[in-house]
């Protein structure tokens, strides 16, 4: 089994807050606060790249869990919002830690990014395939939103989120993690242009085809009963009852997918971690973020049941249940 034994995370210093946007689109703070419950994301500075914010979150993650960059391994950096399409952000990271001794690879599931990662780096570790692995989650969404379109520009933000896992010394670590996905739902929410299959040229440029693409409404509805059904098998795969868990970190798309869920597991929201008010949904960071910040502030301890649920393009949901 593996065992997360440091966190660290990174969010750009630029805030624009729900009045900002209101100067942009026709949108209204009340609006975006009811329906999503988000307040104000973070931007990251022109100039500035994914794998910037992956350094910084790292070089935390690694303070966190003592130990030094050369120690590490292997890198697996989860985005959709890489520098380039190649080498790997994963790769440039990698030279800008100096982690000259870790392999260094990209996944890609969108929101579920993270927990994918977590899956990956898990059987890694429990193979013996990796001692020491650093995991991140960052995304840089402000450069792939439509500043025109107000049903996704006032939704997402940048940041970004890093776990070290190392193996397991006692019964505590990832007692389990779950992958799904159901690809006949990939044009929910998808960003059409820039890859293979549509070149950037000035048509799809002009058809604003390189910026995210969302059908929010039909997407909440399924992430709502998913996300629930997830949970709650998670749970039962573990023998562990919603009541015993000391908190749940989900994906931080919308606040009322998040009070659902914890609603139908009958989880009290002080048990919930929620900062989408301050940085929107900032994509496969979310988790890391969250997951930092309540370690941070001690909201939980040695042994506590810990789960981590998200949903998000692909469609693809995931989870992975804690023994912190
Ligand atoms: N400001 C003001 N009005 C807005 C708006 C905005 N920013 N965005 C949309 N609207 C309007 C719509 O045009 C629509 O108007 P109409 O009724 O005149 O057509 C109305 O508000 C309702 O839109 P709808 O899309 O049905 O709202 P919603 O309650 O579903 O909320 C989301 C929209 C996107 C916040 C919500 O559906 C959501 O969070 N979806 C899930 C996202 C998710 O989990 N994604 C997976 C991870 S990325």
């Amino acid at each position: 089994m593996s065992r997360i034994t440091g966190t660290g995370s990174f969010v750009p210093a630029k805030i624009i807050d729900n009045f900002d946007l209101e100067k942009k689109v026709d949108t209204s703070d009340e609006w975006i606060t009811e329906r999503t419950g988000i307040k104000a994301r973070r931007t990251l500075a022109t100039g500035q790249t994914n794998s910037d914010m992956c350094l910084e979150a790292s070089k935390r993650a690694l303070q966190s869990a003592g130990l030094k960059a050369k120690d590490i391994d292997l890198i697996i950096v989860a985005t959709m919002s890489g520098d380039m399409p190649m080498p790997s952000t994963a790769a440039i990271l990698q030279s800008k830690l100096g982690a000259k001794n870790a392999a260094a690879f990209d996944i890609n599931a969108a929101c579920s990014g993270f927990l994918y990662g977590l899956s990956v780096a898990d059987k890694f570790i429990r193979t013996g395939a990796s001692q020491k692995l650093l995991l991140i989650g960052s995304e840089v969404n402000s450069r792939f939103l439509d500043w025109k379109d107000r049903t996704t520009c006032v939704l997402f933000g940048d940041g970004a989120g890093a776990v070290v896992l190392e193996p397991a010394k006692g019964k505590r670590g990832i007692l389990s993690t779950h992958l799904h996905t159901d690809g006949n739902m990939w044009d929910f929410i998808c960003l059409p242009g820039g890859g293979s299959q549509l070149p950037p040229s000035s048509k799809s440029i002009r058809d604003r085809m390189h910026f995210i693409k969302m059908r929010g409404n039909e997407t909440f509805k399924i992430a709502v009963r998913t996300l629930e059904k997830l949970a709650l098998s998670t749970l039962k795969h573990n023998n562990v009852k919603p009541s015993e868990l000391a908190m749940l970190i989900p994906h931080q798309a919308n606040l009322r997918i998040i009070a659902a869920t914890a609603s139908r597991l009958n989880i009290p929201m002080d048990r919930v971690a929620v900062n989408l008010d301050k940085y929107g949904n900032t994509s496969s960071a979310s988790i890391p973020i969250a997951l930092d910040e309540v370690v941070k502030a001690g909201r939980i301890k040695d042994g506590d049941y810990v789960l981590l649920e998200a949903f998000g393009s692909g469609l693809t949901w995931a989870s992975a249940l804690i023994k912190w």
